[in-house]
């Protein structure tokens, strides 16, 4: 056993409050119910799902299995480019909404075949809860998708197998204005474009918890096994936790907040365990406040990136100390072993964005602890 610390004393106790089917949201989240007490029902087909997930009646919806969507609409042959040259195995582009000629006219074109299924998700409708069971209950080659809805719970299912080869193939998880929403302790593979993404409206009083981004894949932007396209926060107001998550072999995006002038998000980052990242973890973009405290990060080459989004990422005690006249505590320090340097994240003004009492109030480990925890608690089979 290794050490335990106060501040994971804490947190450990936070969750084991956690005791019953979907237990507690904390951070931004907190106060979510989803489906409420809602009788918890297994949906018998593919069809029974859709339904379930997409009506306005507040519902549990157990999955013990994984739904297959993958050929269910069958396939579709259309214009792809290739914007990636590398090799091998480069990902190549769906040619959805004019996209290569605008945005990649120099690169070469072709033709190829996807499943049409992970190019239209799920609507997900307000009052849900959606719940795996062990470690086996999950959708396959369809995504999720929120529009302006609340109060909802996505947990323990795992989001894989979407046209991974294609850029605009499918997200997993996508988000376009919602609020009290808490994704926790699901698993994401082998997704052709975003893991999980919010934009354009506000996302707010949101939590992405305990889930494992696991990038590594046969088709990839940077062809290297790992994938690019983890978690992009962009929406318009965005609010969100994002603690106690696992990205493995991503190469990118991990994640990319901000980008759109006038826009502005506030994500904090904690207790994350961010390894062998062969690219970038943090892409702070225009309009972002992001704070990072107690994460470690494990064989990343690129920790952040440089870029126009306001970060504070404190490692030493006097950064840590910093924090204490804006949060009323200090941050905790976060750990790089075998990465690259933090190339931002002295920005002190990037603190404002943090003095809400969620935020003083957070129960953050130290970072070392943080391997041994999120290895043991990230991802399905664990909370129930
Ligand atoms: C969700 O549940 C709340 C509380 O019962 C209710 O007020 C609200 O109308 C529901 N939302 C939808 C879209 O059904």
């Amino acid at each position: 056993m290794f050490a335990i610390s106060p501040l994971f004393v804490c947190a450990a106790l936070a969750l084991l409050r956690t005791t019953s089917a979907v237990g507690t949201p904390f951070g931004l989240a907190a106060g979510t119910t989803g489906g409420g007490s809602a009788t918890p029902s297994v949906p018998s087909s593919l069809a029974q799902l859709t339904t379930w997930l997409s009506d306005s009646t507040p519902r549990v919806i157990l999955l013990e299995s994984i739904y297959d969507f993958t050929s269910n609409e069958g396939t579709t042959t259309g214009t792809i480019c290739k914007p990636w040259t590398c090799s091998p195995n480069p990902q190549v582009a769906i040619d959805a909404n004019s996209w290569c000629e605008d945005d990649e006219p120099s690169a070469a074109k072709s033709t190829a075949t996807w499943y049409k299924a992970g190019t239209t998700p799920l609507a997900v409708a307000s009052n849900k809860t959606l719940l795996g069971k062990g470690s086996s209950g999950g959708i396959k080659g369809k995504g999720l998708k929120i529009s302006g809805a609340s109060n909802i719970i996505i947990q323990n299912i795992q989001i894989v197998d979407i046209n991974e080869e294609f850029v605009w193939g499918g997200d997993a998880l996508q988000i376009d204005g919602g609020s009290n929403i808490w994704v926790d302790s699901n698993y994401f593979q082998n997704i052709g474009r975003q893991m999980v993404v919010t934009g354009y409206g506000a996302v707010t009083k949101t939590t992405f918890s305990n889930n494992v981004f696991n990038g590594q894949s046969t088709y990839s932007a940077t062809c290297n096994g790992c994938h690019y396209w983890t978690a992009f926060f962009t929406g318009n107001g965005d609010q969100i936790t994002f603690a106690l998550n696992y990205l493995y072999m991503t190469s990118g995006r991990g994640p990319h907040v901000g980008g759109f002038s006038g826009y502005f998000q506030d994500i904090h980052v904690y207790n994350n365990y961010f390894v062998s990242i062969e690219g970038n973890a943090l892409d702070p973009e225009i309009g972002s406040k992001i704070l990072l405290e107690g994460n470690y990060f494990n064989a990343v080459t690129t920790p952040t990136l440089t870029g126009a989004g306001q970060t504070y990422i404190p490692t030493t005690s006097a950064q840590t100390a910093a924090c204490s006249s804006l949060l009323g505590r200090a941050c905790v320090a976060n750990v790089l072993l075998n990465s690259g340097a933090l190339l931002a994240g002295t920005d002190t003004g990037t603190l404002n964005g943090f003095t809400a009492s969620t935020y003083k109030s957070a129960s953050i480990m130290a970072a070392s602890a943080v391997p041994s925890y999120v290895q043991a608690h990230a991802g399905v089979g664990i909370v129930n």
